[in-house]
């Protein structure tokens, strides 16, 4: 007796052991929100051809105002991102990057001012090494300096790309320098980091130093407007579940880069995906799209508060892949109040629907659905299924390329089930189902 109370207890107290310290900034307690100009405006400097198209203070304005008044900012996407190709060719006088004159004629500061006023947050960009990706100067040996012009003008997140860094095994040191420099201007800047990205190429990357000093990471390719790149992001993240999900909570993210919703590469169904499984995945929530001209149902997809509820759940678990059944791909994340959010891709990129049957006692998770669950489809469209039963089967519906999502929630919630369930979830044990 005495022996199962410890065990209970030890339990316990490995469940609510924290992944692992967080940067300590106050930010990312959840994913962050937002939008960032690269995968849809990459470097367009070329104002004289296109105007409304080019890396100017315009883009950036234009998309704050469609952020306040089309329903982005209710739904809680706050910060507004410049990627690369912002900066002049050369710092100033003090050493100081700048803007470029033509394209920003107002300045940072005063554009940092601008999108203040409508209640969302800036962000910008720079590069550890001595060029950014692009080519404009870089941090290197500049990291004070550049942190506290970014608090000058009243930045609130830097994304810090890890390119032409002189030899690789100083891109840890660089990015803990920006991350204590950051510290020291006394303004909370989120810090999006592509450490482990750079890494990767030449060893296995410290998760517990990166997740120490970076609100959210960088692990894998840039993402771009096709299936194929949502596919190739999915599949290595399941790859590399075991290492990169534990890392994952609240004040820091694996982030697999941005969402496409809205621009032309993927079907209806292919959004869906990405954004369910977006919001297993715990990732950041950064759209690189045209907001002031998007398809209707891409912007309802990406507004979706149920979805956008499950990216944002304040248990702040990251999920993973457990099954891979038939050409179907299933994907668990935990849930505060006991709840589970479950994913359903159909991978086969042929023939028309096919029906997924769920039965709660298949999964292993699911077994915690005991005596029954309630289940909620989210995804593709809402439907209340009501009660199921640990035995009783459902089907869902997935087009090709498509995801079913739903919502499962224990009609009892017995807390020592509930312990093991994260626990299971924390350990992976899911692999000896693959
Ligand atoms: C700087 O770091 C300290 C210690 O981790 C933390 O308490 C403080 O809030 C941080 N300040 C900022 C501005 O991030
Ligand atoms: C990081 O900061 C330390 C301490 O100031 C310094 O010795 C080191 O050269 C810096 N590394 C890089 C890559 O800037
Ligand atoms: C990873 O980083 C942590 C925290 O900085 C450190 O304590 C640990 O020794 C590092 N692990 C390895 C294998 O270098
Ligand atoms: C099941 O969940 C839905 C959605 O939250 C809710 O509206 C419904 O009342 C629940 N049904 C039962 C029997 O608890």
């Amino acid at each position: 007796m005495a022996a199962l109370a410890l065990e209970t207890v030890m339990l316990a107290v490995c469940v609510l052991a924290p992944a692992a310290r967080a940067l300590d900034n106050g930010l990312a307690l959840t994913p962050a929100m937002g939008w960032l100009h690269w995968e849809r405006f990459m470097c367009n400097t070329d104002c004289n051809a296109e105007p409304d198209n080019c890396i100017s203070e315009n883009l950036y304005m234009q998309m704050a105002d469609a952020m306040a008044k089309d329903g982005w900012k209710e739904a809680g996407y706050e910060y507004v991102c410049i990627d690369d190709c912002w900066p002049s060719a050369s710092r100033d006088a003090q050493g100081r990057l700048q803007a470029d004159p033509k394209r920003f004629p107002g300045g940072m500061k005063k554009l940092a001012d601008y999108v203040h006023s409508r209640g969302l947050k800036l962000g910008i960009y720079a590069d550890v090494g001595t060029k950014t990706c692009a080519g404009y100067p870089g941090s290197f040996g500049y990291y004070d300096l550049d942190a506290k012009t970014f608090a000058d003008w009243g930045v609130d997140l830097l994304k810090f790309d890890g390119c032409n860094m002189p030899k690789w095994t100083l891109l840890a040191e660089g990015y803990i320098n920006m991350s204590k420099a950051l510290n020291n201007t006394g303004r909370s800047i989120f810090y999006s980091c592509e450490w482990p990205l750079y890494e990767w190429q030449y060893t296995q990357p410290n998760y517990t130093a990166i997740r120490q000093y970076c609100n959210h990471w960088r692990n894998y390719a840039d993402v771009y407007d096709a299936w194929t790149s949502v596919t190739g992001i999915l599949d290595w993240t399941a790859e590399h579940q075991d290492l990169i999900v534990p890392a994952a909570g609240p004040g820091g993210w694996n982030d697999p880069d941005m969402l496409v919703l809205g621009n032309f590469g993927l079907s209806l169904d292919q959004q869906m995906t990405q954004m369910a499984l977006w919001a297993i995945m715990a990732a950041p929530l950064l759209m690189s799209n045209d907001l002031r001209n998007i398809d209707p149902k891409s912007k309802a997809l990406l507004q979706n508060r149920d979805v956008i509820a499950i990216n944002q759940d304040p248990l702040g678990k990251q999920g993973r892949r457990t099954a891979k059944v038939n050409n179907f791909e299933v994907w668990e994340r935990p849930l505060s109040g006991g709840k589970l959010a479950v994913a359903i891709i159909n991978r086969q990129e042929i023939g028309g629907p096919r029906f997924f049957p769920i039965t709660l006692a298949m999964l292993p998770s699911w077994k915690f659905c005991n005596p029954e669950c309630n289940v909620t489809q989210i995804l593709p469209s809402y439907q209340e299924m009501g009660i199921q039963k640990l035995l009783s089967t459902t089907n869902v519906q997935v087009n090709p390329t498509g995801t079913a999502l739903l919502v499962v929630t224990p009609s009892t919630l017995d807390p020592r089930l509930h312990e093991k369930w994260l626990y299971f979830h924390r350990d992976n044990k899911a692999n000896s189902i693959l």
